[in-house]
């Protein structure tokens, strides 16, 4: 069966995508980065949503997994530039919020300070440090991290 076969099975509302996902598990034996695309498609969600959905359950064998820490800055100097809605941007892109840990893979964290306050917002991806961050970069950002995009 084609995993178009599988997702015209369901209505594409968000309610039935574990349903789905688990579907395409038992079809192919994993869900890798390509099934959790053309589900998101089918979902109108974002591929890293799908996939944070997929991997808060033990039974779903993801393909391809990675790990990933976000760590945000909300000390003073950041927030009066924006940082509030950079993390608000973080948590909309994996469907979860800072200190959730039902997903092993993605973790979101505030930080008081980096020491960088003049490059602001800050924002630091598994080590890797990015300055005078928007709202609107932050999709790009964690794409080069996801490989969803
Ligand atoms: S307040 Fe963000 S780096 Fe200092």
């Amino acid at each position: 069966m084609t995993i178009q076969n599988i997702l015209m099975k369901y209505e594409a509302n968000q309610e039935n995508l574990l349903k789905a996902i688990k579907d395409a598990q038992r079809e192919y034996g994993c869900v890798d980065k390509v099934l959790v695309k053309q589900i998101a498609k089918y979902f109108s969600m974002k591929p890293a949503a799908v996939f944070s959905a997929a991997s808060f359950y033990d039974q779903i064998n993801i393909g391809g997994k990675f790990s990933i820490v976000v760590k945000v800055c909300d000390g003073a100097n950041c927030v009066t530039k924006n940082s509030t809605k950079v993390i608000e941007e973080v948590e909309r892109f994996f469907g979860q919020k800072v200190g959730d840990t039902f997903n092993a893979n993605v973790k979101i964290e505030r930080e008081s300070c980096f020491g960088f306050c003049a490059q602001g917002p800050i924002m630091v991806v598994n080590d890797v440090m990015y300055e005078k961050v928007t709202p609107e970069k932050v999709d790009d950002i964690l794409s080069g991290y996801t490989d969803f995009q």
